[in-house]
């Protein structure tokens, strides 16, 4: 399975990616994650990419597809990916497809996470992430026994700076400017399944899996 997840910020995309990733026994590639973890070991990506995550910008796409074209390329990737937060404009969605394309190895579906902005920001201003092991919990719901602490590891919570109110409006803004229009792009390629997004987490998980049994 050659899968990309798309949806605004908060719709649960990371979410859902884990266990999607288990399901088809694919890695699960995070652009985000990939530069948060730059950024936390100070390399010199994680220094040109921070100012830029923490205004809820994106980053450039020289950077961003030299990242993705190198992890493509690693061994795990080879029987599929699960990609998450990339493509994000449609200049990326282009390198995509061409860098898949030279492969000879096509993506199957993209699977959108659609959403309400209400519902969106509450999830994103509640979120709290483990420093330790990355599991994202959420305040309201998906809280840990003791706060600030994880259930899974006993790590130190913590909030993403581009969680903050005012940097998610900004995000919000972005995916509306820059990432809706690669909707239509793969709707046009015939490769597009959109879900609701709304619900607990393992009834979205089952309408994916459900949804994407269909292409197979
Ligand atoms: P990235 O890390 O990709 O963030 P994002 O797309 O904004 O998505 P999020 O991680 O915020 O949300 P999510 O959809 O994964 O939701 P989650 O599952 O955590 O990107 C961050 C930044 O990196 C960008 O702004 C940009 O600067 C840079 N970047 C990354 N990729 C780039 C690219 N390709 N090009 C350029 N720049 C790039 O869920 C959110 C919360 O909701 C959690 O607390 C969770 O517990 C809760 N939740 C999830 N599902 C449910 C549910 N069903 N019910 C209730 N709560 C739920």
């Amino acid at each position: 399975m050659r899968l990309v997840l798309v949806g605004p910020p908060g719709a649960g995309k990371g979410t859902q990616a884990q266990f999607l990733a288990s399901h088809y026994s694919i890695p699960h590639i995070s652009t985000g994650d990939i530069m948060r973890a730059n950024i936390k070991a100070s390399t010199p990506l994680g220094l040109e990419v921070k100012a830029y995550m923490e205004r809820g910008e994106l980053v450039s796409d020289s950077v961003t597809n030299e990242m993705v074209r190198n992890r493509l390329n690693e061994a795990d990737a080879s029987h599929g990916f699960l990609l998450d937060g990339f493509p994000r404009n449609v200049g990326q969605a282009e390198v995509l497809r061409a860098i898949l394309s030279e492969k000879k190895t096509p993506l199957d579906a993209v699977l959108e996470l659609s959403i309400k902005t209400s519902e969106i920001v509450a999830r994103l201003s509640g979120r709290r992430i483990c420093r330790n092991c990355g599991k994202a919990w959420h305040v309201d719901f998906e809280p840990t026994q003791a706060d600030g602490t994880c259930d899974a590891c006993q790590g130190e919570l913590y909030q993403r700076e581009d969680d903050k109110e005012e940097v998610i409006t900004r995000r919000l803004q972005v995916f509306e400017e820059q990432t809706a229009p690669i909707i239509s792009f793969y709707r046009t390629e015939g490769l597009l399944i959109t879900i609701n997004a709304s619900g607990s987490v393992s009834e979205i998980t089952e309408r994916a899996i459900t949804a994407l049994s269909r292409i197979h």
